[in-house]
């Protein structure tokens, strides 16, 4: 047992980019980790970076809680780890391979109830339980065919299209047999769209022939966004009547100061008889098992493609965090203890 774990907690609230002072590593006594009867004591093994860690250092009204600065909470974060001790109640057994929001600590505390328990069938890995069969996963299922009710036959545009959700959007509207337009920041992630994922046309939004590349592809059924902004404006002049927009993200507006910018272009959500859509995938929690058995599949079959962008050790996650803002992830962005 060691003597000492360590954890990460916020510091400061950054106003914009998060920032080397945004967050602080703290070594606290392992004697402090006491487990009552419902709880289990786990050794964190992996750590998902998302997104919506952003939003969720700013102290604004959300659909989580803001993370409190200092010493209260560890940095909150989903992650994957093993049951190392655990309170006289508890069913699950030392060593059972669990998930949960244990944050950026090496030992969390959390009520077995709070936590999954995780048997990894053949052909899959630990960590798709943080990707595909996590919460990117489940809200690329959920956000496509519940908000977005793609069809057979129909136009849908993805941003953000080779990240975690993204690339899992494309990929079941591909399975849904819609065409499929993938909007990413690179060259390399356009052609990992087109020829690894078979996306009908990935284009990038850095090329100075976005706005015509962009055009082209005529007008859509779905717009899956995960970006906001211009983006989001743009897709809004091109919609087709009774066009759906799945409203699942606005990463060019989480880092912003002060308000983000306005959509302009809204007023073809009425000559079209379009819907657009807000959504957080922890509503669909009891629909969960039926995802997760058709994402398994897929990814078992090899019919279902995924990438992970691997950082090694905790104390690293602040580092990686804004790789998330500036597009230098290629690929789910988890940590691994090491
Ligand atoms: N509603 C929900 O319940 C829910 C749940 C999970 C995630 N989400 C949202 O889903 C989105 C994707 O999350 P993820 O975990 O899959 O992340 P990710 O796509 O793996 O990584 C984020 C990507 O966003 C792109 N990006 C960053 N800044 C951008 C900008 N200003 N304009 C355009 N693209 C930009 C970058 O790719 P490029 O290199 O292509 O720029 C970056 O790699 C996020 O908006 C997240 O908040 C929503």
């Amino acid at each position: 047992m060691p003597s000492h774990y360590t954890r990460i907690v916020l510091n400061e609230r950054p106003p914009g980019d998060i920032d080397p002072k945004t967050f602080r590593s703290e070594k606290v006594s392992f004697s402090e980790l006491k487990v009552k009867d419902d709880q289990v004591l786990v050794q964190v093994t992996w750590l998902s970076l998302d997104p919506a860690m952003r939003g969720w250092l700013r102290d604004e009204r959300s659909y989580l809680p803001p993370v409190q600065i200092g010493e209260a909470q560890t940095m909150r974060a989903g992650g994957l780890g093993v049951i190392f001790d655990k309170g006289k109640n508890v069913k699950l057994k030392i060593g059972q391979l669990v998930s949960g929001t244990f944050g950026w600590t090496e030992y969390a505390i959390v009520r077995e109830k709070d936590t999954e328990s995780i048997d990894v069938p053949q052909g899959l890995l630990d960590i798709d339980y943080l990707n595909n069969l996590g919460m990117a996963g489940l809200t690329a299922y959920f956000g496509l065919k519940d908000i977005g009710q793609i069809k057979a036959g129909e136009t849908l545009v993805v941003s953000g299209a080779a990240g975690a959700v993204g690339s899992m959007v494309c990929q079941l509207g591909l399975r849904a047999g819609a065409k499929v337009y993938a909007i990413a920041g690179s060259q390399d992630k356009c052609e990992w769209l087109e020829k690894e994922i078979g996306v009908t046309k990935a284009i990038n939004y850095r090329s100075p022939s976005f706005r015509k590349d962009f055009k082209d592809i005529g007008y859509l059924d779905v717009y899956f966004d995960n970006v906001g902004g211009d983006i989001l404006d743009m897709c809004l002049s091109r919609l087709n009547r009774n066009a759906r927009i799945v409203l699942c993200g606005a990463i060019s507006a989480y880092n912003s100061v002060g308000k983000p910018k306005g959509i302009q272009n809204y007023l073809t959500l009425i000559s079209q008889r379009a819907k657009i859509q807000g959504f957080i995938v922890f509503d669909y929690a009891q629909r969960y098992p039926e995802a997760i058995a058709e994402m398994s599949r897929g990814l078992r079959d090899g019919t279902i493609k995924r990438k992970f962008h691997i950082i090694e050790g905790l104390k690293n996650a602040p580092s990686a965090l804004p790789l998330l803002f500036s597009g230098g992830n290629t690929g789910k962005l988890q940590v691994i203890y090491v």
